[in-house]
This record gives C-alpha cells, structure tokens and sequence, in this order.
C-alpha cells in the first residue's frame, strides 16, 4: 500500500510550477488531492479544483470547506502558494512590501488557520510550507522577497511547537533555483536570459536548476505519515547551494 492512500491533501498554488508538481505525485501516491489557486483552470480531475485567492480571507475559507467536503476530511495542507519581489530594500515601496507579505506571509496564515480545525481530526496531520534558500542565504536583489521567506521559516518553527502536542507535524522545504513558469518568466524578463540561466544554474553546485519534481518529492517525504518524527525542520531542495563551498572548477 502506498503511503499517502486514503489521505486528504490541499494544496495552495497548485496549479502552477512546484504546487502542480507536488499535488501529482500525492495523487500518484494514492492521496486525494485538492488545489487551491487564484487561477486553477489547469486543474483535472483527479484533482479537485478551488479557486480563492490567499489575500482574501473569505474567499480561503469557503476554498478549504469546499475541499474538505470534497475529499471527506483533510490530513495535509501544502502552503506553497507565492509571488517574487526583486531588488534592494530602496526599491519597492510600502505598498508592495505589504502586497508580498500578504500572499507570502499571511497567504500561508490564513490557510492554516482555517485549515487547522480539520487537521485536528487527522490521525496524520502535517503541514509543509514552501520557504526558500532566501531565508537562509543573503541573495542580491532579493530584500523583499527574501523577507518574507525569513518569516515564513520562523512561522514554521512557531507553528511546530504550537501544534506538536495535537499530533499535527511543521514543515518547511527550502528550494534553491527551481526551473518553473515562475523562473521562466525572470528569464524571459531578463536582457539575456541564457546567460541569466547559466548565472543560476551556476551559482548551485549541481550545476542545474531544481526541477518542480524533486522539490515535490522533499514535500511529500515531510508529509508522509512515514516522518511522523519529523517536526520543525527546514529541508534544503537546492542543488548544495546553501551547504556546500566548491572550489572553482578547474578550466
Ligand atoms: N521557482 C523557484 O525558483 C522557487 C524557489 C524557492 C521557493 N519558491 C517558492 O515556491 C512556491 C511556488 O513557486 P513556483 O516557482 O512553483 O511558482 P509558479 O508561479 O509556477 O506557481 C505559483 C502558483 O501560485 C498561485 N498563486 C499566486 N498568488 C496566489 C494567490 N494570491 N492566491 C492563490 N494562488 C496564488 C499562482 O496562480 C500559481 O499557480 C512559492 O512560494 C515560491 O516562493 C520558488
């Protein structure tokens, strides 16, 4: 039997990128699965489709009751759901600092909230907030951004201790540079966007981008009811960028 049969996921920006990948591979592992997206017209059966917008908190309620009626229950709440922000801390005024933190920050609070009432219920409970390298590496042009991603690996630790003693296990997973629509969009932005690729495929050790499916596959691994020790930790998803120091390579 696999591991996520007869468990109930939700997934915040499931239609896309990381999401999307992540909420496949728990329905390929027998879970059923809804997405919950600003956009989630993508989004085919098995999947169960909700539109809401995580800003708004109304609409993320009515979004997580409908999954929950949908799927009978809930065990897992995936908080993936994000917007970049690009630049030093001269560069974005107040009102966009207070747009990303929204979506990044309060986006993950609200689901939670409302989801954590069910999650009570699940002999399985977890939650897995997608974080970022941002968090814990100092990247250029990223103050905003990265942020929000400090704070979203704080709530995770704030949030494992809070609920550690009603069975529901907190997680975060810290990608590096993932290769997503979000990804190719920057490139597409950028004055040369294939020596902007090569920059990023660089700058992680493995010399490649993360693809969706491995960052997938570390969410699933910290939701699986086969972790149940794991709470409050943050696993690296990035190609050894934030644990290894290379050498040049030799020309
Ligand atoms: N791609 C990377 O390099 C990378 C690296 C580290 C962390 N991350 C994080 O991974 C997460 C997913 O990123 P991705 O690269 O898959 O992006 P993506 O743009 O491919 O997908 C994001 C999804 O979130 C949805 N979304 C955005 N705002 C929303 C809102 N207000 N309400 C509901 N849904 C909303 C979008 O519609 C989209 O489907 C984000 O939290 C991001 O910060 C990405």
């Amino acid at each position: 039997m696999s591991d996520f049969e007869g468990l109930r996921a939700l997934v915040t920006g499931g239609a896309s990128g990381i999401g999307r990948a992540t909420a496949e591979l728990l329905a390929g592992r027998g879970a059923q699965v809804a997405v919950l997206d600003l956009d989630p017209s993508s989004v085919d059966k098995p999947l169960l489709a909700c539109r809401a917008d995580v800003t708004d908190d109304t609409s993320v309620r009515e979004a997580v009751a409908a999954a929950v009626a949908g799927l009978g229950g809930l065990d897992v709440l995936v908080n993936n759901a994000g917007i970049g922000a690009q630049g030093t801390v001269e560069d974005n005024d107040d009102a966009e600092w207070r747009r990303v933190f929204d979506v990044n920050v309060l986006g993950m609070v609200r689901t939670a909230r409302a989801a954590l009432p069910h999650l009570r219920a699940s002999a399985h409970a977890a939650i897995v907030n997608t974080c970022s390298i941002a968090a814990t590496a100092g990247l250029p042009q990223r103050a905003l951004y990265s942020a929000t991603k400090g704070a979203v690996y704080s709530l995770t630790l704030a949030m494992a201790a809070d609920h550690v003693r009603e069975g529901i296990r907190v997680n975060c997973v810290n990608p590096g540079t993932v290769d997503t629509p979000w990804i190719g969009r920057l490139l597409d932005a950028a004055d040369d966007p294939g020596a902007e690729r090569a920059s990023l495929e660089a700058r992680q050790p493995t010399g490649r981008l993360v693809a969706a499916a491995e960052v997938a596959g570390a969410i699933a691994y910290l939701a699986s009811p086969l972790s149940g020790a794991t709470t409050g930790t943050a696993l690296a998803v990035d190609g050894g960028m934030q644990g290894l120091r290379l050498r040049p390579a030799a020309r």
